[in-house]
């Protein structure tokens, strides 16, 4: 199984600290956001990896790359725990890279890697999506793709308030967390949304799926958009949407990447009680202003 993940675009939602550093780099806690998706496709079982980039995103494969001066160095000052971290960094997968020259939407950047997919089924996983889970999200998609041999896409409820940011789908239940997809509808607005099940960005497709790309070319504001593909994929394949298990962090939006960084550094050992400290300090000067 190979994975694509898309992180050719543009981070406009991030500006101005994406104005000339990918917002893939963006570092939550002391690990770029790319990292943490890279690592759930490894431990879901997934070693070929293709990344989408564009202009400007020269850093991502920097960061997958080995640093000879640097291991040099960290090799003279005796810090081997750092050391084997920069190593394992550029030995987790085996990673390509293909451009995408011009930002045509999400489902143009998948469509980019056709020709490296060939006729197998493959997974697509956002590279500014991080979902953390003791069973990684990919994997739970994976396992359903296995049983049932067809497409899988991860979705969430969300606040019927915020579905317009959202592709959401309309569904039968299959079970407890599954549904089979029977429509699919671009950011709704809350009265029309077929339900409060958004799609988020870990996805397992069929091949077919390219075609679909293809033959639905690129929407109204010139984008290829995968919501439309998909849409035309349920038309005569089985799709399916799970509700996965996990905490899902949007890092492409600023809210959710402050949120982020505190959630999981009050996680760590070693950062959680500083942190916890000063948060404490922080709403109580807070409440009493
Ligand atoms: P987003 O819509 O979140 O990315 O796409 P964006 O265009 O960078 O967002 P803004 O500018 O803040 O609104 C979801 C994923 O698809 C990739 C993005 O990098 C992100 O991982 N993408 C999007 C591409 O690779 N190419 C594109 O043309 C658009």
């Amino acid at each position: 199984m190979k994975a694509v993940i898309p992180a050719a675009g543009m981070g406009t939602r991030l500006l101005p600290a994406t104005k000339a550093q990918p917002k893939e780099m963006l570092p939550v806690v002391d690990k770029p956001t790319i990292q943490y998706v890279v690592e759930e496709a490894v431990d879901s079982g997934v070693t070929d990896i293709i990344i989408i980039t564009g202009r400007g995103k020269r850093a991502i494969e920097d960061h997958f790359d080995r640093s000879l001066e640097l291991e040099q160095r960290l090799e003279k000052s005796g810090d081997d725990q750092e050391l084997r971290e920069i190593q394992r960094i550029a030995s987790m997968a085996d990673i390509f890279y293909i451009r995408q020259k011009e930002q045509l939407g999400l489902g143009h950047a998948v469509l980019c890697a056709k020709k490296h997919l060939g006729d197998e089924p493959f997974a697509v996983m956002l590279g500014d999506d991080i979902v953390v889970n003791d069973r990684p999200c990919l994997s739970q998609l994976l396992k359903v793709h296995e049983r049932t041999g067809s497409s899988v896409v991860g979705v969430e409820s969300v606040p019927k308030s915020m579905v317009s940011r959202y592709g959401v789908i309309a569904g039968e239940k299959q079970g407890e967390d599954l549904y089979r997809v029977t429509d699919l509808v671009e950011k709704p607005t809350p009265e029309t949304a077929p339900s409060d099940l958004a799609i988020i960005g870990r996805y397992v497709f069929e091949p077919q799926i390219l075609d679909c790309l293809e033959k639905t070319g690129p929407g109204m504001n010139g984008e290829y958009q995968l919501t439309d593909a998909m849409r035309a994929l349920c038309t005569d394949r089985d799709l399916y949407g799970l509700k996965f298990t996990g905490r899902r962090f949007d890092i492409g939006g600023k809210g959710d990447w402050i949120r982020a960084t505190i959630e999981l550094a009050l996680e760590r050992g070693d950062l959680a009680s500083e942190l916890r400290r000063s948060l404490g300090q922080l709403l109580e000067r807070d409440g009493e202003g």
